[in-house]
């Protein structure tokens, strides 16, 4: 008889407990456990010389382990291709997560739908056939080789891979899968995790590409538990402002590539369309002759870019002054104006400092520091920064300026873009060899830079 039984699961790492626990011993969590019931079959029991027996694989010497280069489907998709690290890996198991709406559904079926001459099968869990069609001709774009399921039960799922046997395959949503093994609803940690336990197993043994989509939840991590991310190869995000048209993929684990990549891309009427140079888009606007703006001369993942920093200084109308800044690490920020104070001399503490990084951007590379203070600088002291000048470099404690990576690539970046001048860390001039048509001023401490920008 099938033994049934309910258990708390950990959210967070999946581990269970036969009554509820208010901290996770295992992660550490508050309050993760939710009770699910399940029903299992004990597996019968093998002996350990059973299981010496059918072992197959052999331990091999790790130098003796063949490897060539991992072979890569073209995705015909610049941004994915990069972000997955050059392509999709044949048997390689990809998430996506993603708030509600964000375009997860139409990123995906508008890759597919380009892959004429790779047979593609896409499980939808979330939405009809015929709302898949209307996407699909709202993005204007057919294929003849996607083939589309409305499918839940995880066991259906492998009986029409069975049949069609399709090269790659889209499941639309994890979350709304189920199997018949567990008796807990969709959604939940266990079967989350032995869904896609299973589908880990298909995409390995077929060395078929799958990939996930996932729901996040409302703390904006993705739903289930944190095993699904431990067990799939690769965990892209998909963000952005419902506001904003622009989309942020972003790799948080790649197995078979960097994490640094980000690929944007703009929701339009008909579809997501690549944004191949970030920096024509993000510098967009006019801001000749006005203060509190600052160009930097960035680099997420490995591809440089401009990106307009914008400050506004403001006296505090009530007694603790507000700071605030959006696309920016708040933290940071709060360092940076403190360096001010100190090592410049400027008086900030009764002010308002707000900070925003332009496009809905969040960056993190530590070279916009500069361009952070000399935003709040420019907005403080209400003098525009030249339109054709911009900067990089971080900023230390002491107010020195410190080096960054790969400068001749944001020097290049700023070149290309009708820059006329570039301040950049004194420490970065040495070895730099390219012959540019900028001009470049090395800066070693903030309070040279602000002459160099203010005079
Ligand atoms: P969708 O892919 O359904 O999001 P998800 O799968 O992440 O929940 O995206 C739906 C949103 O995208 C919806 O608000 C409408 C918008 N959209 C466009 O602006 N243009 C388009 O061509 C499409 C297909 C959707
Ligand atoms: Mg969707």
């Amino acid at each position: 008889m099938v033994k049934v039984k309910s258990v708390y699961v950990c959210n967070n790492c999946g581990n269970d407990s036969p009554k509820w626990l208010g901290k996770c011993p295992v992660c550490g969590e508050w309050n993760t456990y939710v009770e699910e019931i399940i029903s299992k079959e004990k597996p019968s029991a093998r002996s350990g010389l059973q299981v010496f027996e059918t072992s197959k694989a052999k331990p091999l010497l790790l130098k003796d382990v063949q490897t060539g280069e991992e072979p890569r489907i073209d995705l015909h998709d610049g941004e994915l291709n990069r972000v997955l690290g050059g392509g999709l890996v044949p048997g390689s198991l990809v998430l996506i997560g993603g708030e509600p709406g964000i375009g997860k559904s139409t990123l995906i079926l508008q890759t597919v739908l380009g892959l004429n001459n790779i047979k593609t099968l896409y499980i939808s869990g979330e939405e009809s056939a015929r709302q898949l069609k209307l996407r699909a001709d709202r993005i204007n774009s057919n294929s003849e080789n996607c083939f589309i399921v409305c499918e839940t039960n995880l066991e259906q799922v492998f009986v029409h891979i069975q049949n069609l046997k399709p090269e790659f395959v889209i499941i639309d949503s994890i979350q709304t899968i189920f199997t018949d093994t567990v008796e807990s609803s969709p959604g939940s940690v266990s079967q989350v995790r032995e869904c896609s336990a299973a589908i880990l197993k298909f995409a390995k043994e077929t060395n078929t590409p799958v990939i996930l989509i996932g729901h996040i939840n409302k703390e904006g991590s993705i739903a289930g538990p944190k095993v699904l991310e431990h067990i799939v190869d690769t965990v892209l995000q998909f963000e952005g402002d419902q506001h904003y048209m622009y989309r942020i993929l972003r790799s948080i684990k790649n197995r078979f590539g960097s994490t640094a990549e980000l690929g944007i891309y703009e929701m339009r009427q008909n579809g997501l369309r690549e944004v191949s140079n970030p920096s024509e888009l993000l510098l967009t606007q006019n801001h000749e002759g006005l203060s509190g703006v600052s160009i930097a001369a960035a680099i997420e993942g490995v591809r440089p870019f401009l990106i307009e920093t914008q400050a506004l200084v403001s006296t505090a109308a009530y007694g603790t002054p507000q700071r605030s800044a959006t696309g920016f690490d708040l933290r940071r920020m709060n360092m940076l104006l403190a360096v001010l104070e100190k090592r410049a001399g400027f008086k900030l503490i009764q002010k308002d400092v707000f900070l925003n990084i332009a496009g809905g951007l969040k960056v993190n590379d530590p070279a916009m520091d500069l361009a952070v203070i000399s935003a709040v600088l420019s907005s403080s002291l209400d003098i525009p920064i030249e339109k054709h000048v911009c900067v990089t470099g971080e900023v230390g404690l002491s107010g020195e300026i410190r080096p960054v990576n790969r400068i001749e690539q944001r020097v290049l970046e700023a070149e290309k873009l009708g820059f006329s001048k570039i301040l950049i860390p004194q420490n970065n001039l040495k070895g730099f060899t390219s012959n540019v048509n900028i001009e470049i001023v090395p800066v070693r401490k903030v309070e040279e830079a602000f002459r160099q920008l203010f005079g």
